[in-house]
C-alpha cells in the first residue's frame, strides 16, 4: 500500500468499509481540490441563518475553497447572494465578514452596486459601456424557514425534496422570530471530513465533554443511525409523544443519507445545553410545548449540522480552507424579543457549546496530527458507537464514486 497515492478513484475502490479512509482523503491538495469541485461546489450549503441579515443592506461575507460570497438583503426585503468579485477588475467588493451598506462599494475604484446586484455607477467608462452587463453574478439562494442555503453551481441540484422534508420540522421553531445572540467561528487545523467524523459520533463525548454530557446523553442511537434501520421501543416512544405534542420529531433519513432529521432526547431531565440542564431563555424561540422535546438534530452534508431546542436553536457551518484547515461557524439563535441580562445570560447560554467547540478542535487537530505521520493506518469504526461515521464516510465514497463515473466513463 502506497500512502503517496493519490489517485481518487483508486483509493475509493480499494477503500475497507467500516474503516478510517487512508490519509491522502485527509491529507492530499488534489484530493481536496476534488472534494470541493465535486462536493462544495456543487452542493447546496448552508450559509447563514436569515435573521443575521437584520435590515436593507445587511450582509455576510463566506469564503467555500476559492470562491468568496456575499450574501446582501434588498430594500425589497428579499437576500440575494453574488459572488464577491466585481465585475470590473474582480476586485474583493465586501472585505468584513459582515456589515451594513447603503450600496456596494468596490473599494479599488468605487464601482457601485444596488442592493440587488446591478451595477449603478462606474467612473468614466466611454459611451459604449453597457452597466447592464456588468453586475454581479449571482449565486442560487434559498431561504428554508430561516435558514439560508447557496449553491455555486450553475445548474444546482434539487433542493426541494429536502425543503418539503425539513419545513415541518423546522416551523415549530420559527426562525422568522429568531436574532442572532451570538456568533463564534474558529479555524480547525484538520481536513473537513475529520471534523464531520468528529461531529457524527459520541465515543468520544464521556473523555472529552465534561459540560456537552451534563444534557447530551450517551447514547449511541442519539448520534448514529443504526446499519439495519431499526429504532428502539424506548426512542420510538419519544418521537411518537413528541409529534402527538405537534413537534415532529420521527426519525428521517434521506435515501442517498446526505441528510437527516430526528428530534433525540437529552438526558432524563435536561430541556437544554446548559451546565444545569434547564432552559438557557426565558423566552423562547418557537413553539415546542413539550418541554422535555429533546434536540432537534438536523445534519445536511457537506456544510451543517444543527440543534433545535425548544427555548433556542443553533447553527454550525463547517467550510473547507485547505487539506488541513476547516473554518467551523456557530451561531446562537434566540427570540427576537428576548432580551440579554433579563431573558437570558449570553454566558450561560453559550458556554456549553464554546466548551464543547474547543474540546472538539482540540481533539480533531490531534487527530489530523496523527493522520500526518507515515506509519499511519486506518483502524476500525466501532460498530456500535460510530454507526454514524460509517454512515458520513459510505456517503462521502459513494458520493465521489457517482461523480467521478461519468468522467471516468469519457476516460476510457
Ligand atoms: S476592481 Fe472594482 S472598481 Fe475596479
Ligand atoms: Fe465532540
Amino acid at each position: 500500500m502506497s500512502a503517496t497515492n493519490t489517485n481518487l478513484p483508486d483509493l475509493l475502490a480499494r477503500r475497507i468499509p467500516g474503516h478510517a479512509l487512508e490519509q491522502p482523503f485527509y491529507t492530499s491538495p488534489e484530493i481536496f481540490q476534488q472534494d470541493l469541485e465535486h462536493i462544495f461546489y456543487r452542493e447546496w450549503l448552508f450559509a447563514i441563518p436569515a435573521c443575521q441579515l437584520v435590515k436593507a443592506g445587511s450582509y455576510a461575507t463566506l469564503r467555500v475553497g476559492a470562491y468568496n460570497i456575499v450574501i446582501v438583503k434588498g430594500r425589497d426585503g428579499e437576500i440575494r447572494a453574488f459572488h464577491n468579485s466585481c465585475r470590473h477588475r474582480g476586485s474583493i467588493v465586501c472585505k468584513q465578514r459582515e456589515g451594513q451598506v447603503a450600496k456596494l462599494v468596490c473599494p479599488y475604484h468605487q464601482w457601485t452596486y444596488d442592493l440587488d446586484g446591478k451595477l449603478i455607477w462606474a467612473n468614466s467608462m466611454g459611451p459604449d459601456f453597457d452597466p447592464t452587463q456588468h453586475g454581479l453574478r449571482g449565486v442560487a439562494l434559498r431561504d428554508l424557514n430561516g435558514l439560508v442555503y447557496i449553491c455555486l453551481s450553475d445548474n444546482p441540484p434539487d433542493f426541494e425534496a429536502f425543503a418539503r422534508q425539513a419545513r415541518p420540522y423546522l416551523a415549530v421553531h420559527d426562525l422568522s422570530q429568531a436574532k442572532v445572540a451570538h456568533t463564534s467561528t474558529t479555524i480547525e487545523k484538520a481536513n473537513w471530513k475529520l471534523v464531520w467524523e468528529n461531529n457524527r459520533e459520541c465515543y468520544h463525548c464521556s473523555a472529552n465533554h465534561p459540560a456537552l454530557c451534563r444534557s447530551f446523553p450517551l447514547d449511541p442511537e442519539v448520534a448514529g443511525v443504526s446499519p439495519d434501520g431499526s429504532i428502539s421501543a424506548r426512542l420510538q416512544a419519544h418521537f411518537d409523544a413528541c409529534d402527538a405534542a405537534g413537534a415532529p420529531a420521527q426519525f428521517l433519513l434521506s435515501e442517498d443519507g446526505q441528510y437527516r432529521l430526528a428530534r433525540m432526547p437529552l438526558q432524563e431531565t435536561a430541556i437544554s445545553f446548559t451546565m444545569d440542564g434547564k432552559p438557557a431563555v426565558a423566552k423562547p424561540l418557537g413553539c415546542v410545548a413539550k418541554s422535555d422535546a429533546g434536540s432537534l438534530l438536523v445534519f445536511h452534508y457537506p456544510s451543517t449540522w444543527n440543534h433545535f431546542l425548544p427555548d433556542h436553536s443553533l447553527t454550525f457551518r463547517i467550510t473547507p480552507i485547505s487539506p488541513t484547515e476547516t473554518e467551523l461557524t456557530t451561531t446562537w439563535l434566540v427570540h427576537k424579543d428576548a432580551v440579554e441580562g433579563v431573558d437570558y445570560d449570553l454566558q450561560r447560554l453559550t458556554e456549553v457549546w464554546l466548551a464543547t467547540n474547543d474540546e472538539d478542535r482540540e481533539i480533531v487537530e490531534t487527530n489530523q496530527e496523527g493522520i500526518l505521520s507515515p506509519a499511519y493506518i486506518p483502524g476500525p469504526y466501532s460498530p456500535d458507537w460510530e454507526s454514524g461515521v460509517i454512515q458520513f464516510i459510505d456517503w462521502y465514497a459513494e458520493w465521489m464514486e457517482r461523480s467521478l463515473a461519468p468522467s471516468r466513463l469519457a476516460a476510457e
